[in-house]
């Protein structure tokens, strides 16, 4: 039977692998319960001592499935998204992403919360929730003007175009760039030599880094909740779902 995830352990490394490829492996409200519930289990599990997100060679994610968005959208901040989001912040062990082709929407703002991010040279970056008629989530409008600066935050965020590996380097997003059929390999092999390390040092050491910034990335989490969920039901968004659906450009006139 086919599964849109996949979820492996081995050699102390879990291994999640976006397994959507037909739909650029953008997420269902399914995926996101299925991911909370993987994240969970590995952090508790302790056959399990350091992560790995990976998609295909030819798309890490096109994001939220936007067939869910106009259909079913989150309720809630009980919702499956926002308990991905949390758990993904709570996750305690070393999480690595290897991400080639597009990383759209959630698919670059899981990364903010990975420790260490290897991307193929045919990966590309957006983050289009203006152009959706939505606004930011995961912290993104948080962490990415942190880790970008401000203005460089707000390219990636107003404009939402897309960006691609090497200024994903450029700016600290990513640690390395690679031909894209080696990516997957060599998250991998970091994630062996990390999971070859003493767990109890590696767990302190990755919450003396982040614990200072929890409550403020679940405060900012829950901010964004509130506003996206607003804008989700809004015209701005309707229109752009249905143009993506029906593939024309969206008109914004009337928004
Ligand atoms: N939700 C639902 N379906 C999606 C999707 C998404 N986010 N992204 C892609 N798909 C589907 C397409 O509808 C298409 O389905 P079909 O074959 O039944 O028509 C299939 O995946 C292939 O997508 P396509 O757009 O033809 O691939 P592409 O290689 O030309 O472009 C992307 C890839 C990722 C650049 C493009 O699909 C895209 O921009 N997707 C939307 C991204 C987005 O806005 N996500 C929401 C972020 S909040």
């Amino acid at each position: 039977m086919h599964q849109d995830l996949l979820i492996h352990t081995e050699a102390g490394v879990t291994t999640i692998t976006f397994n959507r490829v037909e739909k650029k492996n953008s997420f269902t409200e399914a995926m996101y319960a299925q991911l909370t519930q993987a994240l969970t289990a590995a952090d508790a599990d302790a056959a399990t001592r350091v992560l790995v997100f990976q998609g295909d060679v030819t798309v890490f994610s096109a994001g939220n499935d936007i067939g869910d968005f106009l259909n079913n959208p989150p309720a809630n901040e009980e919702a499956a998204v926002f308990q991905f989001l949390r758990a993904l912040v709570g996750f305690s062990k070393p999480m690595l992403a290897a991400v080639c082709g597009p990383a759209v929407g959630i698919g670059t703002t899981l990364l903010l919360h990975c420790d260490l991010v290897y991307a193929g040279d045919n990966a590309a970056f957006s983050l289009p929730f203006v152009n959706l008629g939505l606004c930011p989530e995961a912290a993104s409008s948080l962490l990415l003007p942190q880790m970008l600066g401000y203005h460089r935050a707000a390219e990636a965020l107003l404009l939402g175009e897309p960006f691609m590996a090497e200024a994903a380097l450029e700016v600290g997003l990513v640690n390395r760039v690679l031909p894209p059929t080696e990516c997957n390999a060599y998250a991998q092999a970091q994630a062996r030599k990390l999971a070859a390390k003493p767990l109890a040092s590696l767990v302190a050491t990755k919450r003396l880094m982040k614990q200072g910034q929890q409550p403020a990335l679940l405060e900012r989490i829950s901010q964004e909740g509130q506003t996206f969920g607003q804008l989700l039901r809004g015209p701005a968004a309707k229109e752009a779902f249905s143009a993506f659906m029906e593939k024309r450009r969206p008109n914004f006139s009337e928004c």
